[in-house]
């Protein structure tokens, strides 16, 4: 592993250095949760992290999502699938990208910049088969939805940013949309605790400070300084794991 450290030389006051590594592979997409991490690459095959290895698993994907609700994915073509005993079974639905994030369900957009979630019950019971799920409808201009245990965020195309609080396992639209002003981002991520990252137009990699149970959006990103730009980032247990714009994967621990 090459560290990152020769960055830090240019750390500006205001932002947050982290302590990065490089790690081996070549990755489009990961998503860290339960103390799992899995990733997509370039050509649609899918990994899972086992030690120090990216491990290849069953399927084409282009985002894959792992949290309480399960490991899911959607595909080129928009397919949703679930990992049901072992194998990938295709859900109702069509989605361009998802997240399990939440307290057991699950959020996602369409190719046509909807949003949508999925109770509890209609995750759990989403095995396949042609049965029916229950999506719900929850935006209509939202290109990125990610999920924590309290609330979800979303980034719309104009690269707006929102945050629907009060989401429960059996009310996944939540209590409405709060805007996060003046914080253009391109993608938003919530951890499984909670902490909230952000990315920008230009690929800089932003943490939200000051997120209360009553305050769930926040007082403002602070900056976390990591050499190059990234495309992709994902938190779970300490560690944030980023995607770099020529595909390449770091981890920070925070
Ligand atoms: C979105 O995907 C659907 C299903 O594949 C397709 O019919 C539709 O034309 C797509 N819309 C856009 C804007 O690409
Ligand atoms: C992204 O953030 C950096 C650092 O704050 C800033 O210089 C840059 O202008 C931002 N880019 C966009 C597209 O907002």
């Amino acid at each position: 592993m090459r560290t990152l450290a020769l960055c830090l030389i240019l750390v500006m006051g205001t932002s947050e250095a982290l302590d990065c590594q490089f790690v081996d592979g070549s990755l489009k997409q990961v998503d860290a949760g339960l103390g799992l991490v899995f990733g997509v690459n370039d050509a649609g095959a899918v990994f899972m992290r086992f030690g120090n290895k990216w491990v290849p698993m069953e399927g084409n994907l282009k985002h894959v999502t792992v949290g309480p609700a399960g490991l899911w994915g959607v595909s080129e073509d928009f397919h949703i699938f679930k990992m049901v005993a072992g194998k990938w079974e295709r859900v109702e639905g069509l989605l361009k990208q998802i997240d399990a994030g939440g307290d057991q369900l699950i959020g996602g957009v369409n190719n046509e910049s909807a949003g949508f979630c999925l109770n509890q019950q209609g995750a759990a019971l989403a095995l396949g088969g042609g049965a029916h799920v229950p999506w719900v409808s929850i935006a209509d201009d939202l290109v990125y939805y990610s999920c924590g245990p309290q609330s979800c965020w979303g980034v719309t195309s104009k690269n707006a940013v929102l945050v629907r609080k009060e989401v429960t396992p059996n009310k996944c639209q939540g209590l409405g949309w709060e805007p996060v002003p003046d914080s253009p981002m391109v993608l938003v991520e919530v951890g499984s605790d909670g902490i909230v990252f952000g990315i920008n137009g230009t690929g800089e990699v932003f943490r939200r400070a000051g997120i209360t149970e009553s305050n769930p959006s926040g007082s403002q990103w602070t900056h976390q300084y990591v050499c190059g730009n990234m495309r992709h980032a994902t938190y779970d247990l300490g560690v944030l794991w980023l995607i770099t714009m020529d595909q390449k994967i770091v981890s920070c621990i925070l």
